[in-house]
Formats: C-alpha cells, structure tokens, sequence
C-alpha cells in the first residue's frame, strides 16, 4: 500500500514538472522559430540558398551543424552546402587566409581591427553577384559569427547590406560551476548538476553538446566544472578520464575545461604528508599532475582555486601566503600555457576588523606579485553576491595585477529559481561604477577588460545557474540571466536594456505590444527584489544555512560576521553600519572622490545608505520621510512593483503559449507571496528597535515577528538537506 502511494506521488510529481517546464524552454534563445513574414524569409532564403564551408575540423563541422539545425526550422527549406567556394555561393564561411584572392582587399582593413576570437560578417558584391562572408583570424571566429547570423534572423533583422566587425573585449568568459562530485549543485536552484560522472566517459549525454551550443552561441569559452569547495578526487584518473571526455565535447564548441584544485590534494590523493607550497615534494606533485592533464586535454585552462577562506586549505596552513600558493600552482601550468584563477573571497574568524575590508587589507600588499599565469578573481561586491552592493574596493586599486570580476548567476540571495529577477541588470551597474582609481572613467569595466591598467590576461566569471531542470535555468526568465552575462563577458559595455530586448525576441516573440512592457518589467525587477529584501543599503539579513528568506534577527552563529545582526546594527538608536571615518572606516579603501561621496551622508547615493552609516530612526531622507518610514515604504514598494509585474505578465497573457503563461505566473504568485513575507518579517523584527507604527501605506503583517522567526525550511535547495 505504502509503495503504490509512492508511486502515486511520483506520476503526480512527474506530471506537475512536465506541465511547468515546458519542453520548448529546453532550447533556450536556440529556438529558430519559423519566420513567418515572407518578404523577410524569402530575402534569407537566397542568402543562405548556397553555402561555402570546409567541414575539416571539429568547429567547422558544427557551424555547419548549427546551420543545419537552424536554417529549415526558420526558413522551411533546404540549403546546399558545397566545400570551397563555386559560382553559385550566396553564403561564404571562411577563414580569411583561405578566401580567394581577389576577395581578401575587401576585408583586409575589418580583418587588421579583429582579435583572435574576433569575427566579420559583410554584405558585397563580388563577380557582380550579392554574397555574404562570415570570415574571422582563426575558425572558433567563424563559430561565433555564423551564431550572430543566425541570431540576427532570429531577431529579423534585414541582412542586406550587413557590416559587422565585432571581437569579444574580455578573453576568459567563463562559468563557475558550483557543482559538487556527488551531483548536487551548491547554491544550484535548477536541479542536479549536468555532469553524470557515472555514465561518463562513454556516454556523451545530448545535454552537453547542448550546453557548449548555449555557451557558444553568447561567446563563453570556459568552463570550471567543479565546486570552489573542492573535492580532490577529481583529480585523479578515474575522474580526469571523464572530464577529457568533456572537453573533447566542448573543445568543438570554443571552450576549455577548468578544474577546481583543492589544496590539499597532494595530502589527500598524493599520499604527501603536507601540502606547503615551498616543499619541494609538494612542487614536484602539482608539476606532475599537470602534465598528466595536459596528456589528456592538451588546451586545459587551468586550475580555479578558493583557499583560505571559509575553512578550505590554502598555503596559509603552513604559514605561507596567497602569492606563495598561486605561484606554485602557476609554476606547474606554465610550461603547458594553463592559467590559475586565484579567488579573493576570503575573510578571517581570527580577524576583527569590518569583514568588508578583510579581503582588501589581504591582497592589496601582494599587487604586482604573482606569476604572469595567474588571475585573481574577485566577487562583485566586498562582501557576498548581496541583492546590492557598492563595487569592491580592490577594482582600481590593484594595479599590477589581472583581476577577473566574479558575478552570481545562480540566485543564492536573490530568491532562488522562483524569483524573476533579471541579473544583466546589477551586472551593469558594477560594470559602470567609476572606481577614480586612475581619475574620472576608470570603471570597473575598464579594470576588468584591461583597458585601464593594460592586463596581460583579462577575465569575467559567473557562478552558473545551469542543472538538470527541463528549463536548464528552474525559472524560465533565469535563462535570461545566463544569456546576459555571455553578452556581457563578450562586451562588457553593451545595455542591459539591449539584452533584455534580444533575449525576450529570441526567446518568445519579437512582436513590440510584447516585447516593450515585459522589458520593463524585466528592467524593474532587480530593483524590486532590493526593495522587498534589503532596501537603502541593507544586507545579509538571510536566515541561516540556506539563506532562503529574512533572518534579520539571527544572532547566534559561531563566528560574528555570519550573523546578519552584525550587518544591520539595529538598536534603539537606528540601523546602519557606518563604515565611514567614524566607524569602521572601510570607506578608506576606495579612491579619495569615492571615499567623499561615501563618507558625506548627504552625498551618498541612497541605494549604500546603511551600506556605510548607522543613522537614527529619525534621520530625514532626501524626500522628507524619516528613515524608519522610508525603510517601511521601501519594502511595500517592492510588493508593490511584484504586483505590477504580475499584470504585466496577465496583459501579455496572448503572446505566448499556455504553458509559458502559467508557468511563469505561478513563479510570480510565489515571489508575491516571498516579497510579503521579507516585508512583514524585516519590519516586525525592526519595529523592535524603532518602536514607531508603520506608515498607513504599508499593509499590515499577516503574521507576528514569532511566526517568522519560528519557520523552518529542511528542503530549501542548494545545500546538503538538513532534515532534522
Ligand atoms: C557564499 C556561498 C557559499 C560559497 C561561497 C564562495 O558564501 O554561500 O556557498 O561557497 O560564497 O563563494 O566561496
């Protein structure tokens, strides 16, 4: 009897997943919906009627895959391929060494202004008849732009006459999968991790030749496969035989594998009885591990490494420090070309000084230190991928040393799968933030593709919210999150108006009535989900462990900086961490202008209020509301702007399909129902301290301040359950 309920309950589960996800959102932005307006399809069907490509090597053949895949699902006809160019091509996809002569004069200046990975695509006549040329340096050009081609017929944009000379301006785009040996997925919302290290290597899994497509497609070229909270195993053979595997699948698709290296691994699968970075044994192993890597994947990028930091080992173990580590660990990659990526996300129990300014006082000694191979990464703001966070003080202000920016995609604290938040959005913000470090324009963006201090390796990184979910992402619009940060890695100085835009074409449809509402929306949303979390500068007030949801009253974690009360500082006096010249003084760190505009309370973007100052209930804000009530109207703003986005949603209701209708609206109703409740927990919890009403517009509670803080969540994902 118990059996049959359990399998009762499992048809039931299988039933809601497949009528939630839908299948269609399996193909992502890939959709190449047929294009129904015939002057259009008819122009595209002669361009792409006779196509000149070589299918030599693996990329070439699956450009010619793709195009396979994509023209009759767009077009409903066939298009012939020959090999080499002939009178008939209307299409030619060629390196340019290899395009005949007489066509190279034409190019030659667009080919001088491209990079590597750089591509062109140009309209001209040539033997008095119209043809168009993907031509690029190197083949994994042609890859990229004959995407962009079919993008820009995704988006029905006319290809007569096209002229696009485009390079990507950062050199590693890479995910970070948090993605642990045993298939969950650290802080993953989306299902299990995509690597099935069981039926690897022999089974190549669809899902994978999918994934590089995806990746392909934005430009992302890298991919660390492994957790930064390493598990030295997979660097041994029995794992590494699988990875090779991957990398084989993804090398045709433009990108490299990383590993994450565990510290410790000469210990723990070495049979080493230290791993100090200065022992000669421990250099010897790391040189050797190397090599057998490099047997197997000749073109491996490197190793991604967090040490020293929220317990994982690192070189300080042996009293040893980060240039130390990263060096020796660069030392064993260089004669193979592999970079490390060294994180600087590292804050210390031993150290009392504010948490913000931990990694800071930490690296800044060491600029201009480590080895050519070596990158260090660095999380977006000072302390951990928080709704909003003003930009990390050491962009700018370490000169000598290639740092990579590290964004969230996976939303650990920006309500999971369920929200619709679209991340392009703060990506931006960080990307535009003008640090001063070197006067007026040196943003971030500029620190990042080396622009400003001339990097020898530059690099952008994004923590994947990639699993097993049909929908890869768990919420559909979370594809647009993955979407966004390739177009930004590429160029990090494109919109995210520009990307919500083409992604929504490519995505559902390309009618306007459409198109320009839910962008709003989408544009909106990212603000909404500050207001109704942590408005006006407010942060790390998650519930413990999972971080699902508010905690603002958490105080009993084993070290301070883990318990958000060490965030707010709420007391009967106000809220605030002042981190100015009277508090903690991490204001220092940044560039004098900065360090003003942050220090003065009347001159601080209010977004960072109580990011830097502890102000009274009673401090008046720029609009005449006192603090208390501002923080009050702030989080009923947030609700407020998640109702809007519902009618939104209602209002496009006939512009796409059932299934996507419902799917996203029931997502919407839960992130109704989260926004309320952040809103009535927070402000309960700090009414405590303000002892003053809610102002009228605010709704009153549904529940009372013990209700919140006795909620238990045993199956909040992306940690190890904890059913107690
Ligand atoms: C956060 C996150 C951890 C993760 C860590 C990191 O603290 O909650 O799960 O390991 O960041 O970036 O290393």
């Amino acid at each position: 009897m118990k059996q049959k309920n359990v399998l009762v309950l499992f048809f039931f589960l299988m039933i809601t997943v497949a009528q939630s996800q839908h299948v269609s959102d399996y193909d992502l932005w890939l959709k190449y919906n047929l294009i129904d307006n015939s002057e259009l399809s008819d122009s595209y069907s002669k361009i792409t009627n006779s196509i000149s490509i070589s299918s030599k090597s693996e990329v070439l053949k699956n450009v010619k895959k793709e195009l396979t895949l994509a023209l009759p699902k767009m077009l409903n006809n066939k298009s012939k391929f020959q090999n080499g160019f002939t009178d008939e091509t209307t299409l030619l996809i060629d390196t340019f060494k290899n395009l005949p002569t007489d066509l190279k004069p034409k190019i030659q200046k667009s080919i001088d202004s491209v990079n590597g990975e750089g591509f062109i695509i140009k309209f001209l006549t040539f033997k008095n008849k119209p043809l168009i040329i993907i031509t690029a340096k190197k083949e994994v050009g042609l890859l990229y732009g004959t995407f962009r081609l079919l993008e820009f017929m995704q988006l029905h944009k006319p290809l007569t006459g096209i002229d696009v000379v485009d390079s990507p301006k950062i050199q590693l785009r890479m995910l970070n999968h948090w993605d642990n040996l045993d298939r969950s997925v650290e802080r993953g919302y989306a299902g299990f991790s995509l690597w099935n290290w069981q039926k690897l290597p022999e089974h190549i899994d669809e899902r994978y030749i999918d994934y590089a497509r995806a990746n392909a497609s934005i430009g992302i070229n890298a991919t660390v496969l492994t957790n930064v909270n390493a598990n030295a195993l997979v660097l041994t053979p029995m794992y590494l035989e699988k990875i090779e595997a991957l990398a084989n699948v993804f090398r045709g698709y433009g990108i490299k594998v990383y590993l994450t290296a565990r510290f410790s691994a000469p210990i723990e699968i070495g049979n080493l009885e230290t791993a100090d970075p200065l022992d000669s044994e421990v250099q010897k192993w790391w040189a050797n591990k190397a090599s057998e890597i490099y047997k197997r994947i000749p073109d491996f990028g490197g190793f991604l490494v967090k040490a020293n930091s929220e317990g994982q080992p690192g070189p300080q173990n042996y009293g040893r420090n980060h240039v130390d580590g990263a060096n020796m660990m660069a030392t064993a990659l260089e004669p193979f070309g592999g970079n490390i990526i060294w994180r600087a996300f590292v804050y210390s129990e031993h150290d009392d000084t504010d948490r913000a300014k931990q990694a800071y006082n930490e690296f800044l000694p060491y600029d201009g230190k480590f080895k050519d191979n070596v990158v260090v990464q660095v999380k977006n703001g000072p302390i951990d991928f928080q709704p909003r966070e003003p930009f990390h003080p050491m962009f700018g202000a370490l000169k000598k040393t290639p740092l990579a920016i590290e964004f969230q995609i996976t939303q650990e604290y920006l309500g999971f799968s369920s929200h619709l938040v679209f991340l392009p959005k703060l990506f931006e913000e960080i990307l535009d933030t003008d640090t001063y470090q070197k006067g007026e324009g040196s943003t971030v963006a500029r620190v990042i593709d080396g622009s400003l201090y001339g990097n020898k390796i530059t690099a952008l990184a994004g923590v994947s919210n990639i699993g097993t979910d049909i929908n890869w992402t768990g919420h559909p619009f979370a594809q647009a999150n993955w979407y966004g940060f390739g177009r930004l890695a590429w160029d990090p100085y494109i919109s995210s108006d520009q990307i919500a835009e083409e992604w929504l074409r490519l995505t559902y449809n390309t009618d306007i009535a459409f198109v320009e509402p839910v962008k709003k929306m989408m544009l909106s949303s990212h603000e909404a989900v500050v207001n109704y979390m942590n408005p006006l500068g407010l942060h790390h007030i998650f519930d413990t462990g999972h971080h699902y949801g508010p905690g603002p009253w958490v105080d009993n974690l084993g070290r301070p900086d883990w318990n958000p009360v060490y965030y707010h500082k709420a007391d009967t006096e106000g809220i605030g961490f002042d981190r100015t010249t009277s508090g903690s003084n991490a204001t220092e760190q940044y560039a004098p202008h900065v360090q003003d505009m942050y220090n003065d309370v009347t001159a601080i973007p209010e977004e960072y209020l109580l990011w830097f100052h502890h102000l009274s209930w009673n401090y008046k804000l720029k609009n005449g509301e006192i603090l208390w009530n501002a923080i009050a109207l702030k989080y009923q703003e947030g609700v407020d702007q998640v109702k809007t986005m519902i009618k939104t949603w209602d209002a496009s209701k006939s512009y796409v399909s059932e299934q996507e209708y419902n799917d996203v609206k029931m997502l919407l109703q839960i992130q109704l129902k989260e926004a309320q409740w952040w809103r009535d927990a927070c402000l309960l919890y700090f009414q405590t301290f303000s002892k003053l009403p809610l102002p009228d517009k605010v709704e009153k509670p549904a529940h009372n301040l013990e209700y919140y803080k006795s909620l238990r969540f045993p199956f909040a994902p992306g940690i190890k359950p904890q059913w107690d």
